[in-house]
């Protein structure tokens, strides 16, 4: 095979109905073009890489957000069509209050700074989570560049803020509790609705979460059911198109079976723009 050639993954839910048992109603979602991986991350270690150099823990965040830039930037050249990054958990308001407001202003000025390039860049934006406990001008801000987005093709990129899982599921459930039938497809949607996201998007393909820890905190629950998984030791702030193309290389090695016996075909990926790096985790 042609060393940069990368092979889409036929999601199973995507592929034609079988003529018996039961339909496949898994929500595949339409990715951003054909064969496209959806990739969450949990971003860890912010804290922990600003402690390292004897700086404030808001130095650490600031240096995520270059991390966010980069990994974004690398993402479609990779094979990347949807990609979910985890920027501020429901359970984050715990956090002293000067971090909750140094970190909402650095995403309300980041979201200013980089709309213009996102746009350039075909990517479009979701802010998924709760909105009603976030200030106003930021809430104003996500909308703004949601729509100013909104025609971007290269690349779905989800940011998860104020987000738990577990209450999505719930205000899913909640909103569905008419009792009309469910399907997982339906539920799906219901799940995207309850978090803002475009109700087409994918299962996550691969879960990505670095600084070493190795839980799901709260994250993508129903979408992740499937998602290999990868943990690395690299802290967020110090994660480059080389980790991300890493990854995905491993995950390109990963049988997925989706329950059934047969492997389905999976992706063989080699990077197409970043560097050959040492194995991240
Ligand atoms: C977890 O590391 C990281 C966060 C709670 C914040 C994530 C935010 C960024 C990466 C900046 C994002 C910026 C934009 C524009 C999206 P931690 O602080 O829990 O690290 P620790 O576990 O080492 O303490």
């Amino acid at each position: 095979m042609n060393s940069s050639t990368f092979n889409p993954i036929p999601h199973p839910a995507a592929a034609s109905a079988p003529t018996d048992g039961p339909a496949p109603d898994v929500e595949a979602g339409a990715r951003r073009g054909p064969g496209r991986l959806h990739v969450a991350i949990i971003m860890d270690g912010n804290g922990r890489w600003a402690q390292a150099r004897g700086r404030p823990r808001a130095a650490g965040h600031v240096a995520g957000a270059a991390a966010v830039r980069r990994t974004v930037e690398a993402a479609p050249g990779l094979g990347v069509g949807t990609l979910t990054l985890y920027a501020f958990s429901s359970d984050n308001w715990r956090r002293p209050p000067a971090e909750v407001g140094h970190l909402m202003s650095l995403f309300s000025r980041k979201l200013r700074i980089e709309a213009p390039r996102l746009v350039e860049n075909g990517v479009r934006l979701h802010v998924i989570g709760r909105r009603d406990r976030l200030r106003p001008s930021l809430r104003r801000r996500i909308e703004a560049i949601e729509e100013r987005t909104r025609s971007g093709t290269a690349l779905d990129l989800r940011l998860a803020i104020d987000y738990s899982a577990r209450d999505t599921l719930m205000q899913a459930a909640g909103h569905l509790s008419g009792g009309a039938p469910l399907s997982r497809a339906v539920f799906g949607r219901a799940v995207a609705a309850a978090m803002h996201a475009p109700p087409e998007s994918p299962d996550v393909d691969l879960l990505i979460r670095t600084a070493g820890e190795q839980r799901l905190s709260d994250f993508l629950l129903w979408e992740a059911a499937y998602a290999e998984l990868l943990f690395t030791d690299v802290q967020w702030p110090d994660f480059d198109a080389g980790h991300l193309a890493d990854a995905l290389t491993r995950f390109g090695r990963r049988e997925r079976r989706f329950g059934g016996l047969a492997p389905m075909p999976t992706a063989t990926h080699t990077p197409i723009t970043a560097p050959a790096r040492r194995t991240a985790t």
